[in-house]
């Protein structure tokens, strides 16, 4: 796939859309010693925080990729085209726990240009991210009662806002 470095400032997605309906792959650990772990995420944003631009992203503690979020300082999202909807599929319904859902998927790991965590060959969109913030869903702190029903299991999500270090995409993704 051929990415070139896009700075935060010209970034182009859609808000909602890259999130809801086309999903990114999270991954986080360490490309180097090969300990890291992949899963398809749907709730997020991009945005600024203390004058940085970041990303944030929510992680169920029982996720296997919650222990390498709690490991690691780094984490990449990467956004994939359409022709992966299965791999996507495959990352967010099997756990790295028991298989190599990463190879299963067809996604060939690569090292990240700032951070050990890495991105995939075949990503259309690769945002490089230092962990900087994390916070716990407290249910007391849902406004709108319907909320708690996402959370059956009682497995509030854990809040992680990444400081963005690199971006590298194909020209779609880019206003100029
Ligand atoms: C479209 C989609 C979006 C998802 N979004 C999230 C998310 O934002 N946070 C989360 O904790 N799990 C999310 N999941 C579930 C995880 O991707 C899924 O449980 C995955 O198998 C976890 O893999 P792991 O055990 O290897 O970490 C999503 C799944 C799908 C299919």
């Amino acid at each position: 796939m051929k990415r070139k470095p896009i700075p935060f400032s010209e970034l182009l997605i859609q808000a909602h859309t890259i999130w809801s309906r086309q999903w990114l792959v999270l991954t986080c650990g360490d490309f180097v010693s090969s300990k890291f772990n992949s899963m398809t995420v749907g709730w997020g944003s991009f945005g600024t925080m203390w004058n940085v631009p970041m990303a944030q992203v929510v992680v169920r503690p029982t996720r296997y990729t919650y222990q390498f979020m709690e490991q690691y300082g780094t984490f990449t999202l990467c956004a994939l085209g359409k022709k992966y909807r299965d791999s996507l599929k495959i990352l967010g319904s099997c756990s790295g726990r028991d298989r190599d859902k990463i190879s299963e998927a067809g996604l060939t790991p690569i090292p990240s240009s700032k951070v050990a965590a890495p991105g995939f060959a075949q990503a259309q969109l690769i945002v490089e991210l230092k962990k900087i913030y994390w916070d716990d869903f407290k249910p007391g702190h849902f406004l709108d009662p319907s909320i708690e029903k996402q959370y059956p299991l009682k497995d509030y999500h854990r809040m992680y806002f990444g400081e963005v270090l690199a971006i590298s995409g194909t020209e779609s993704y880019s206003i100029i």
